[in-house]
């Protein structure tokens, strides 16, 4: 009888993943969700871009390292199972997902169905479009589990649906929403689908083919381990002709004659000529290092390291941990009885400890339905160990 043999993502060298992370010897670092530490390849790419910009010129030192700056379009085009003609790459995830949303067509009574996940600057701009233009905003309910309900979500479609946007991972706790069974609805019923991906690459497998998302923004400094002030967009070649980004300039399209310009051809119309060659690099040696590791390796590891985070904290006197969801992530959020998040924050920093406190207009939606004000939010990393953990719940 043959011996059946089961698949498994490789495991992360922990060890090498600490080494070659310089933070790791003075922080334990669950910020992760907020900006995670960088790796020495990822830092040294910065730095000698950098240094040569310095060294020969801005310009000059963008047109040496032109075919690298191509190749960051091939690296994140790779993480998502999308081309390069489908990728832009800009400032952050906020400036990525504007970019596309501001470019859609509404007319009064069309909706916009989104769920109790959706992250606040989202919102504001639904919140805007439909004071300017008559649209409306329906929240699709979400299931006990608190995850968005596919089926309600099903039964919301109607002919004035002209958007469904979805948050994969909400900045407020460990929920991972279902991507691709909304894609499944989204692409039954011929509705453009935008997915904020932010909290989500770099810790989950992307397949935008698979999810079925005609959009998709997200960040580089967060699960990618890349630097500041840098995302990217993805939109689907064939749904490009169906965006005109808000803003256009000299990168996004030429001026052909006195009347007229003519857009790229490629997402690249969604980015503008001052861009930062440096973070752009970083950004693309985040994404090969994180391939590097294997996205289904980091996610086992973390979601792995998140469930013992819980699991010990929820033995914790007075502590709750408030993460919903079917599934879950790295990002784990909890509360402790008659303790102000900020000044436990503020304590564990004292200790050289690292978190965040999400608040309840991150993500109004959701903490108004269940109560809250605010959480601390911890948020782990493949590099991360069990005792980080410990000595994390020992200070608490
Ligand atoms: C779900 C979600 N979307 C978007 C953003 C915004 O990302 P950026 O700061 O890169 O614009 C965040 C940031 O925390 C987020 O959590």
């Amino acid at each position: 009888m043959s011996q059946r043999v089961e698949a498994r993502a490789p495991t992360i060298d922990v060890a090498r993943a600490r080494e070659e992370t310089p933070g790791c010897a003075n922080v334990i670092h669950f910020n992760n969700a907020g900006a995670s530490l960088m790796p020495r390849p990822v830092l040294e790419t910065v730095l000698d871009h950098l240094r040569l910009e310095s060294s020969i010129g801005a310009y000059e030192a963008a047109e040496h390292e032109e075919p690298a700056l191509e190749r960051v379009y091939d690296s994140v085009a790779a993480l998502l199972g999308a081309r390069r003609e489908e990728i832009a790459v800009v400032e952050n995830s906020t400036r990525a997902w504007d970019m596309a949303f501001y470019g859609l067509r509404f007319a009064p009574g069309d909706r916009i169905l989104t769920s109790a996940a959706e992250y606040v600057s989202n919102y504001i701009s639904f919140l805007q479009v439909a004071r300017r233009t008559g649209a409306v905003i329906d929240v699709v309910p979400s299931e006990p589990s608190g995850q968005v309900s596919v089926e309600a979500l099903e039964r919301a479609i109607d002919s004035r649906v002209k958007l469904i946007s979805l948050t994969y991972v909400p900045t407020n706790g460990g929920l991972v929403n279902p991507a691709s069974a909304v894609g499944a609805v989204a692409r039954r019923a011929r509705v453009p689908y935008i997915l904020d991906a932010c909290q989500a690459v770099g810790q989950i497998p992307i397949d935008v083919s698979e999810i079925g998302c005609d959009i998709l923004a997200a960040t580089g400094r967060k699960f990618l381990r890349g630097p500041r002030a840098v995302g990217f967009l993805y939109v689907r070649r064939a749904f490009l002709e169906n965006i005109e980004p808000p803003f256009l300039d000299v990168h996004a399209a030429a001026w052909v004659a006195r009347d007229r310009y003519e857009m790229r051809p490629d997402a690249r119309r969604f980015e503008n000529f001052e861009t930062n060659a440096a973070t752009k690099l970083g950004l693309g040696k985040a994404v090969e290092y994180a391939l590097g590791w294997g996205i289904e390796a980091i996610q086992d590891r973390v979601r792995g390291l998140a469930a013992a985070l819980r699991e010990r904290l929820a033995r914790l006197p007075g502590v709750t941990v408030r993460d919903i969801g079917a599934e879950k992530c790295a990002i784990v959020t909890f509360t402790v009885d008659g303790r102000d998040p900020e000044a436990i924050k503020s304590a564990l920093a004292g200790k050289r400890i690292n978190v965040t406190v999400t608040e309840a207009p991150a993500t109004r939606l959701d903490m108004e339905a269940r109560g809250l004000k605010s959480m601390v939010r911890a948020s782990v990393h493949y590099y991360n160990t069990e005792d980080e953990i410990d000595r994390f719940c020992a200070a608490l």
